[in-house]
């Protein structure tokens, strides 16, 4: 396994009734580091799954999964909690903490895995990563309850890059939310990819426009296998039927 790629995943297979099913059916992935990728695919194809197992938060029935080129299967569980702090995750609804305000929620990893740090400096560096995910100064003491749904995405990113992570997973950052709402969160995926240099981004998307506006590397998800992957303008040439398929419902929508 080299260290070229963020992620490394060789043959993964996952079952979880004990070997009928397979939920995941043989991936074999790779992305490079630096990249931004979009994984995309019908309901229930086992997108959420995937990220699972990047995460290490899922075992793999069969197969590999190398994060960072450490293989995630031979981990003990406290090296998996330290490689977790790699990542940076920003679920779909944020997933803030209600009773504490926006800086506390940003603080609060730091706190967790930077406890040498003098208090001021942890608010600082909250305070630095907010303003970097699109927050204005005046949001920071409020409560998530108190924050429009575009706040609360920008609260979430800078939470979730608030310990530097070399790798950032977005879960359906956009699904639900409006076509305003939509593109100032995929500018801001965007933005932070390109502010962070060196991370890797992968984002999980239904959205196959926003895939094609912000991906370089696209990645198509069909009942636990991959069934493309490239860039926007190979997926507008595949002669695959259910890329095609896909495609043009995408274009459709817009
Ligand atoms: N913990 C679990 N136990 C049993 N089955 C599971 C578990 N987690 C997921 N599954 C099943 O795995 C399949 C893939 O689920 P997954 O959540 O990865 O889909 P998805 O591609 O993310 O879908 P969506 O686009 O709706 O989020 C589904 O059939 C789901 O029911
Ligand atoms: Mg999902």
């Amino acid at each position: 396994m080299t260290k070229e790629f963020a992620i490394e995943i060789k043959d993964l297979r996952k079952s979880f009734d004990g070997g009928k099913e397979f939920v995941l059916n043989g991936i074999n992935l790779s992305i490079p580091r630096g990249s931004l990728t979009v994984i995309i695919g019908y309901s229930g194809t086992g997108k959420s799954v995937l990220l699972k197992h990047m995460l290490g938060l899922l075992k793999p029935t069969y197969g590999h999964v190398c994060v960072l080129g450490k293989d995630l299967v031979s981990l003990q569980e406290s090296d998996l909690v330290k490689l977790r702090c790699s990542f940076g995750v920003l679920f779909q609804n944020a997933a803030l903490f209600d009773d504490l305000t926006v800086l506390e929620n940003v603080a609060f990893p730091i706190h967790e895995h930077r406890r040498y740090l003098p208090a001021a400096e942890i608010v600082k560096i909250a305070e630095k990563k907010l303003h970097m995910s699109g927050m204005d100064t005046k949001h920071f003491n409020k409560l998530p309850g108190e924050l429009s749904g575009g706040m609360r995405k920008r609260a979430g990113l800078a939470r979730a890059l608030a310990l530097d992570p070399d790798i950032l997973l977005y879960d359906e950052p956009t699904t639900g939310l409006d076509p305003i709402l939509t593109e100032m969160v995929d500018n801001l995926i965007l933005e932070t990819h390109q502010k962070q240099r060196g991370s890797t981004s992968i984002v999980v998307s239904h959205d196959l426009m926003a895939a094609f506006r912000i991906g370089e590397n696209v990645v198509m998800l069909d009942k636990g296998k991959v069934l493309l992957q490239g860039t926007p303008s190979d997926f507008l040439s595949s002669d695959l039927e259910l890329v095609r398929k896909f495609v043009d419902k995408g274009l459709k929508k817009r």
